[in-house]
């Protein structure tokens, strides 16, 4: 049965995501409504959702600079509830905390599977993409919902980089890196390694370039997330020094942290690409498409309709 405007599912978004969510409305053919938000003197925030909700409901916070956005999904999520919504589906194209995965040091809180169980016990399925997974096999590990879908951002950056760049190579940072790059790699079969990095603080890398022969090769560095852009730009200097013609980089998150651009910049990078899973002026690819079709899939699997 078709749905009618009560029943149909609605995307809920917040101010600063209007353009995100515009697009992703716009292909997963859903009514987009906003979360008006106000801050008190205090710094403590008053949420407002629609008053009356359909039974499948979306929201689609990506979870940057998340603290905050924690809180805001907690207070959207229950009220959600509260106002008709049976089944709550998260769309958070950048999934905060999944980097810390064990307790490298003894008293560390283990982030991941903390922030997981909090997404977990508030919403029915999340929708993320490449969401930092290094140690643990799937997302429903470190966030056990019965519906978690991972999208990587990789074929679409490989397409990009296909249209921009002769037979290039493609180099990850490092080994976690390795996933996305040969998803890449194997799209438009280009050749690919990895370089070895062992990191000494927020700020400090250090890496090693593979067995490989970089001669005047057009190099793009690929990697889940940059946020120092001291990983790439470390990259970025021991390629260029090796020979390579140009190095670009190409990342799903956009993080890029303080006077990380310029830190790249001044490594001798070329072209930055990123997918608008973080809005940021690098943005070159829009993963509304495939998060609208994932949409498509737990939306038409779910009953509360
Ligand atoms: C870690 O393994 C990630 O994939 C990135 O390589 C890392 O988070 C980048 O951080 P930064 O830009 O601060 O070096």
């Amino acid at each position: 049965m078709k749905p009618n405007a009560a029943t149909k599912p609605v995307l809920l978004y917040f101010e600063d995501e209007l353009e995100s969510a515009t697009r992703i409305g716009h292909s997963a053919g859903l009514d987009i409504q906003l979360i008006k938000r106000h801050r008190f003197p205090d710094g403590e925030i008053k949420l407002r959702l629609p008053a009356l909700l359909p039974p499948q409901v979306v929201i689609l916070r990506s979870l940057q600079q998340p603290n905050e956005k924690l809180v805001e999904l907690l207070l959207a999520a229950q009220t959600a509830r509260t106002l008709g919504a049976q089944h709550l589906t998260l769309v958070a194209p950048y999934l905060a905390y999944m980097r810390q995965d064990i307790a490298f040091e003894p008293g560390e809180a283990v982030s991941q599977r903390l922030v997981g169980n909090f997404l977990a016990s508030l919403f029915d399925a999340l929708i993320t993409v490449d969401p930092h997974l290094h140690r643990v096999a799937s997302l429903q590990e470190a966030a056990p919902l019965a519906q978690a879908i991972v999208l990587s951002g990789a074929p679409l950056l490989s397409d990009l980089i296909a249209a921009r760049r002769n037979k290039p190579l493609l180099m990850g940072p490092d080994a976690e890196s390795a996933q996305w790059v040969a998803v890449a790699a194997m799209r438009h079969g280009f050749d690919h390694a990895v370089c070895h990095k062992v990191r000494h603080g927020d700020h400090t890398v250090q890496l090693e370039l593979p067995d490989v022969v970089v001669g005047a090769r057009e190099v793009v560095l690929i990697d889940d997330v940059a946020s120092t852009g001291q990983t790439v730009a470390q990259a970025a200097c021991l390629l260029l020094a090796a020979g390579a013609a140009s190095v670009d980089v190409a990342v799903t998150h956009a993080l890029f942290a303080g006077d990380a651009l310029a830190v790249l910049r001044s490594a001798g990078v070329g072209e930055i690409w990123s997918t608008d899973c973080i809005a940021h002026s690098s943005n070159a690819i829009s993963m509304a498409a495939p998060i609208a079709s994932a949409l498509a899939e737990v939306l038409g699997n779910n009953t509360a309709s």
